[in-house]
Formats: structure tokens, C-alpha cells, sequence
């Protein structure tokens, strides 16, 4: 083990990990380490926590280590280096300040709810019944957006997902064609009245979608005998079976401000209108909303995809007896797109007062944190919670709660929209300075990766390795970054900033 690729180390260590449910590595672990969540915060952006959960003294240095012996990923090829992934922790618990003192608050008041957090289940599969949304309450999870409501029956499809992945076994992104939720309206209404009447300092939000202005009304007044804090109306969902639903009325600012007058017309709860990534700008229909009478704005709903086609069958996945449809695209590859469209509506002059939501690829308090920072007060998660579980929680409270702890921010509500000014138009862009890049040869390991994009992908400005380690030709470099951008080993990083030559 090399010392100084020790975060290159964690993360290949770290994504190696299946997460899997059982954790026979920490069964295994004779120093009682929660060896499995210790992995976890670190897939998670979560080092920080893991090292300061770290024992004094690294209890693996003289260990035989038996959870390798029981690690699953040994069954497939190697197991995970878990020892590896130990020593680095407690390296960094010796360097790391411990900083003392209350934990930071991470409540947050959204529509006049105090959240004992800001991290909410968005309207999807994973908040769907009672059982469900009282172990992620029970969990940690600071709300819930209940699964879309609607009075029209349908049927589901099967299957109804499919997947595209990056490192390893975790999704890249993720395609569904799920529709809405199954049960009567009667046994939602129940449902969510229980779960108010269980969980009171939890934030219920029922999710509805109607087919006509009486059906909107119908169903508004209906939920809000449920006893819920709000209402969030679904103009956005891309695949619904019947035309005229979800992303169809979220892209007409005529049809939004209908509907959301409907709304108002059928409850007084405060209402969020979940608003549609398909469109050029967000901000008319966005309008239209607040102005017809929504109190807050939630964005983003999944972005209509097609994955690929098999070679072999030519049909493309969910595959339905041969055939496939346009369906929603969620998880980690749509999360630019989300923060840019929250982007657009905190920074909107009319808009900038109302109070966001964000969704769209959280996994991880640093997802939350690029949401709370661009306007958001409140985020929405489902895709990760499908795939990792409610458990993600953990690392998403105490990530947070180790950043602001070491940033000397005490209440969450201050990072709201923090990030916005840096955030301009690109003709405000400073064109007149070049931000060379600087090489640490040191780190370099001579793989050539630079050398090959900066040459068939930029200009030509690193020159032939030949066996040795990285060097540049001055006068061709035009600070553009790629060769930062795929150096595996961090070995390039910005260097300082020059007046650019005319
Ligand atoms: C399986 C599945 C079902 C969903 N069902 C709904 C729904 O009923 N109502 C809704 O407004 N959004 C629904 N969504 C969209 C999510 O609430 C969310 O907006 C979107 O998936 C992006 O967030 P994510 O990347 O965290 O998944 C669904 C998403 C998935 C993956």
C-alpha cells in the first residue's frame, strides 16, 4: 500500500464493497468495528466520520483479519481489502482536529413545518405504505412525499426497471416505468393518517395527480382530511399511460396555473408543484404555478430515456414482452441537470423567495449539500434509497454534520443558497487570465493518460512519455484541464493564475 494514494485507495476499496445487507464483515471483525458501516461512510463521502469512529489504536495492524475471510466479494474474485481501507482511517483519525462541542443543527423549517431535518423519501416506490415510511422514519429520514395519488386504476408493467452502471455494481442511472400508487384512495388516506398520527414531528406530504380540474379538486380536498402538512401536485411524471397527465401539464404554464387553481380550490394545505425537466427554462410554468397559488417549487421528476438496444434481441430494457417506452431517468447522471434547474428558479428575480425542493441524484450529504447550496431548503431522495436502502441516512446526518462541525456552521439553514453568487453568466466569465496546470511528478506513475487525451482530445501540449514521467510543452497549453480531468492519480492540479498572453 502506497500512503499517498491513500484517497485513491478508499475509493477503489470502497466501491469494490457489495453493501451487502447481512455484514458478515463486521460479524467477523474481533475488535467489535462496525466494519461494514465504516466502508459505507467512506463510499458514502463520509471519511471524515468513519476515521473519527476509528479506534485509538489501529486494531488491524496485528489482525489476521478474518472479515476478508468472510467477505461475500470473495465468492466472485478478491475479497475486499478491508485492512487497506482500516489502516488509512486510522492514519486519518491521527491527523485529524477532533473538534469538539454540540453537534451542528440540522433542522429546518419548509412551509412553516419544522423539519427535524431536511432530508425527505420523494413520492416514489420507496415511501408507498405504512411499514415502509415507519422504518425510514424510525431511521432518520426528516419526511416523506407519500407515492402519487390518483383516482383513475391502472396496471403496472413488469419489469418496470432497468439500469445503466458505472463503478462496479451501482447505478449510473436509472430508467422506470412505474406509474402511480397502488392502493384505493380510502387506504391512502389511512395510511397517511396513521403516519401523522404516529410520527407528528415528521413532515407527510401526500403526492396527487389528476386527470381534469374537478379531479385535482376531488382529490386535494380528499387528502387533506388525512390530517398531512401539504400537498405536492405531480406535473411531471414522463410516462403515465393516459395523455394528458404529469409532464404534459408541466410544460404548459396555461394548464399548471389551472390545475394548481383547482388545488387551491379543494385544501388550504400548503401546496408544492412538482415541476417538469422538459422544458428549455422552468421558470414560466414555475410562475405560473406560484402565481395560481403554489407556496413552494420541486424539482427535478425523472428525464424521458430509452437505454440502449440488445444486440441480440434488438428490444431495449424494461423489456415487456420484446418491447420497451420512453420512460423516466433518475439517479446519479441526472443530477447536473437537476442543480441546474434549481439554479434557474433560486436565481429567478420572481421566483427567489419561494421555497425549494430539490431531487435528482442525491446518494450522499454532499449531494444534499450541492442542493441546499444552490437555493434549496429541503431535498428528496428515491433512486438511492432503491438501491442502498434507507441506511443511506446515516452517512447523509453525520456527513453533514462533520461538515459543518469543521466549517463552524452551526445551523443547516445557513448554507441555504451560499453557493449562488459564484454561479454567473458566461459572458461574465473571467477570459482574460489562464490557469495553467501544475504537475507532482512525484505522484505521477507514468501512465500515460494525459499524454493521449491532451494530444487526441485538446493540443498537443504534453509531450511523449517515452518511459518517463509527465512534462509539457509551455507554449501550446491552454489551461483547458482535461489532463486534471483524467489523471487517475490526482497527480495534476491547478496551478496559479496568469494573465493570458494576446
Ligand atoms: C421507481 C420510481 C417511481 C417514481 N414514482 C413517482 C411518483 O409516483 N410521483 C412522482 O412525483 N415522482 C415519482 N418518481 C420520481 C422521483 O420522485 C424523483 O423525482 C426522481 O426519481 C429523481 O430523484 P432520484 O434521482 O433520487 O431518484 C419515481 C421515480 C422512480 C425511480
Amino acid at each position: 500500500m502506497n500512503i499517498q494514494y491513500d484517497n485513491e485507495i478508499l475509493k477503489e476499496v470502497s466501491d469494490s464493497c457489495l453493501l451487502c445487507s447481512e455484514t458478515p464483515c463486521t460479524s467477523a471483525c474481533p475488535a467489535s468495528m462496525d466494519v461494514a458501516g465504516l466502508i459505507r461512510s467512506v463510499r458514502f463521502n463520509n471519511a471524515g466520520t468513519a476515521a473519527e469512529k476509528m479506534p485509538a489504536a489501529d486494531p488491524c495492524l496485528k489482525c489476521s483479519a478474518p472479515c476478508m475471510q468472510k467477505c461475500l466479494k470473495g465468492k466472485i474474485s478478491t475479497p475486499v481489502q478491508i485492512p487497506s481501507l482500516m489502516h488509512i482511517l486510522a492514519q486519518k483519525k491521527e491527523d485529524q482536529k477532533t473538534i469538539e462541542g454540540e453537534e451542528p443543527d440540522l433542522g429546518i423549517d419548509f412551509l412553516g413545518f419544522h423539519c427535524i431535518n431536511p432530508f425527505f423519501l420523494s413520492s416514489s416506490v420507496v415511501g408507498s405504505n405504512y411499514e415502509m415510511i415507519s422504518k425510514a422514519f424510525d431511521m432518520g429520514w426528516g419526511g416523506v412525499v407519500y407515492k402519487t395519488i390518483t383516482s383513475f386504476p391502472h396496471d403496472e408493467v413488469s419489469p418496470r426497471f432497468d439500469a445503466v452502471y458505472y463503478d462496479g455494481n451501482s447505478f449510473g442511472g436509472f430508467k422506470n416505468l412505474e406509474e402511480s400508487s397502488e392502493h384505493t384512495l380510502q387506504e391512502n388516506i389511512e395510511i397517511l393518517r396513521r403516519l401523522k398520527k404516529d410520527y407528528p414531528d415528521r413532515m407527510v406530504i401526500a403526492s396527487i395527480m389528476g386527470q381534469t380540474e374537478q379531479d385535482w379538486e376531488f382529490l386535494a380536498r380528499q387528502l387533506t382530511t388525512a390530517g398531512i402538512d401539504a400537498l405536492e401536485c405531480n406535473f411531471s411524471c414522463p410516462h403515465m399511460a393516459y395523455d394528458g397527465l404529469g409532464t404534459d401539464v408541466g410544460e404548459h404554464s396555461d394548464i399548471v396555473d389551472q390545475y394548481v387553481r383547482a388545488i387551491k380550490r379543494g385544501s388550504d394545505l400548503p401546496l408544492i408543484a412538482k415541476m417538469s425537466p422538459h422544458v428549455s427554462s422552468m421558470v414560466p410554468p414555475a410562475e405560473a404555478a406560484v402565481h395560481a397559488g403554489a407556496d413552494a417549487l420541486a424539482t427535478i421528476n425523472t428525464i424521458k430515456s430509452i437505454l440502449g438496444i440488445d444486440p441480440q434481441s434488438l428490444s431495449s430494457g424494461p423489456d415487456i414482452s420484446g418491447k420497451t417506452a420512453v420512460g423516466g431517468y433518475s439517479g446519479k447522471a441526472v443530477k447536473p441537470i437537476a442543480l441546474r434547474f434549481i439554479y434557474d428558479l433560486a436565481s429567478s428575480e420572481p421566483l427567489k423567495d419561494v421555497p425549494l425542493s430539490g431531487i435528482g441524484g442525491i446518494e450522499s450529504w454532499k449531494d444534499a449539500f450541492d442542493f441546499l447550496s444552490l437555493g434549496c431548503r429541503n431535498i428528496q431522495v428515491t433512486t438511492a434509497v432503491m438501491q442502498y436502502g434507507y441506511r443511506i441516512i446515516d452517512d447523509m446526518i453525520s456527513g453533514m454534520q462533520y461538515y459543518m462541525r469543521t466549517h463552524g456552521i452551526h445551523k443547516i439553514q445557513d448554507l441555504v443558497g451560499k453557493a449562488l453568487p459564484n454561479i454567473v453568466g458566461t459572458d461574465e466569465l473571467d477570459r482574460d487570465t489562464v490557469c495553467y496546470p501544475k504537475f507532482q511528478t512525484q505522484r505521477c506513475i507514468g501512465c500515460g493518460r494525459c499524454y493521449l487525451s491532451c494530444y487526441d482530445g485538446g493540443h498537443q501540449a504534453i509531450l511523449p512519455l517515452n518511459g518517463a514521467k509527465v512534462r509539457m510543452d509551455a507554449k501550446k497549453c491552454v489551461g483547458c484541464h482535461l489532463c486534471l480531468k483524467v489523471c487517475p492519480v490526482g497527480a495534476i492540479i491547478p496551478g496559479t493564475r496568469v494573465v493570458r498572453k494576446k
